[in-house]
């Protein structure tokens, strides 16, 4: 609306990456879609092109073996596994994890399977990571030794940030272990602001417990493309594309190969990639020092996370002072769930100009750190 009204809002809100594929990606769509046997239903379980790609791509970056006929599932995006597996494991009335502040899909796509939803709160003192006694006590009731209880985690953290470590991803899964859990590891935003890209699946033994997402969407700026991947055991693969193969069927061919190129990409795709981010980065934490806003320095993803300065109500009331009167959008984080009250989420899917554009339509408007005189 305020647009209509002519008043040019710079979105820092929407994490959808503004560069293209590279250009031997789109080169590929191109040829493969010229030819003339490539327009036909494809296989539910992906082309064996694909599937080979992403077995390549776990291996070479994540150090993970997968069997690329068994345990990988092309999906369309990240966020199509998260709905169908909540719909192939949730029945009503069970019980799923989800973590406050996160990605509000997870909340959605398990109560549209009929969920009991139990958010589980991360904190900045704690890094980001869940307290899993906490988390153990309040499940114990429900949870009667059956995998009745699924549990979404996305390290690099969506929206705080924070990257995950080895220790982490082990304490993960022996609560998943001990507790019948079934666990979701999210990982769309590895390749982002990060040098040691992690999968959940380089715990011994995870297979069994846990299923992992991961994405083409920030990693390779194919959003729009809608190509993601679910890496699981065999069993957890046909169980969700039983669901799966009666909802589509199969994406289309040469967007396959096209991916499976994207792939093969060397490291200097993610050495540019990131370049731009570093950048549009350094040019945020400057704003969010105008600001007076808390934050890490070593936040991964396509986001900074900070906490609103003292004083500020919370970061709806920083998103909404600095949309009206310097016409500059960011998220607050209380969308994200209780715990992102006190913080905004800032997008770096933005150019460089228009960042430093919103600093100077901050510092116009007057909105600054507390006490301090511009
Ligand atoms: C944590 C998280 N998971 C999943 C997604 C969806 O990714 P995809 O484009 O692969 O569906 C997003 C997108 O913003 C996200 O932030």
């Amino acid at each position: 609306m305020l647009n209509r009204e002519g008043k040019n809002i710079i979105s820092l809100g929407i994490g959808s990456p503004d560069q293209p594929p590279h250009p031997d990606v789109i080169r590929v769509l191109q040829d493969e879609s010229q030819k003339p046997n490539t327009h036909a239903y494809q296989s539910y379980k992906g082309s064996p092109v694909l599937r080979n790609a992403i077995a390549g791509w776990y291996q070479e970056w994540y150090g993970v073996l997968l069997n690329p006929d068994l345990e990988i599932l092309p999906l369309a995006g990240s966020k199509e596994g998260i709905m169908h597996i909540c719909m192939t494991y949730v029945n009503p009335g069970d019980l799923v994890l989800i973590p406050d502040p996160g990605y509000p899909t997870y909340q959605s796509a398990a109560k549209l399977a009929g969920a009991e939803v139990c958010t589980y709160t991360l904190e900045e003192k704690n890094n980001w990571f869940p307290d899993l006694e906490v988390l153990k006590t309040r499940i114990a009731n429900k949870n009667a030794g059956q995998e009745s209880v699924l549990m979404f985690v996305n390290y690099p953290q969506m929206p705080t940030g924070q990257l995950p470590d080895k220790k982490l991803f082990g304490n993960l899964v022996s609560f998943a272990k001990e507790n019948h859990i079934l666990l979701v590891h999210d990982n769309p935003y590895s390749f982002i602001l990060n040098k040691n890209p992690l999968s959940i699946l380089q715990v011994e033994g995870a297979s069994q417990h846990v299923i992992e997402l991961n994405s083409l969407s920030k990693s390779h700026n194919m959003a729009g493309w809608r190509i993601g991947m679910m890496l699981a055991s065999k069993e957890h693969i046909e169980n969700v594309l039983r669901f799966k193969s009666n909802m589509d069927s199969g994406m289309f061919l040469p967007l396959q190969l096209a991916a499976a190129k994207a792939l093969s990409l060397p490291s200097s795709w993610y050495e540019q990639v990131n370049q731009l981010y570093r950048k549009r980065k350094a040019a945020v934490e400057t704003m969010l020092d105008v600001l007076g806003c808390t934050y890490s320095g070593d936040q991964a993803g396509l986001f900074v996370w900070a906490k609103v300065p003292e004083g500020m109500q919370d970061g709806f009331a920083l998103s909404d002072q600095l949309l009206y009167q310097a016409h500059v959008f960011l998220t607050p984080g209380g969308i994200f769930g209780k715990a992102g009250n006190n913080y905004i989420r800032v997008s770096l899917c933005a150019s460089e100009e228009n960042i430093l554009e919103s600093i100077e339509r901050i510092k116009r408007a007057g909105i600054h750190k507390p006490n301090q005189h511009v």
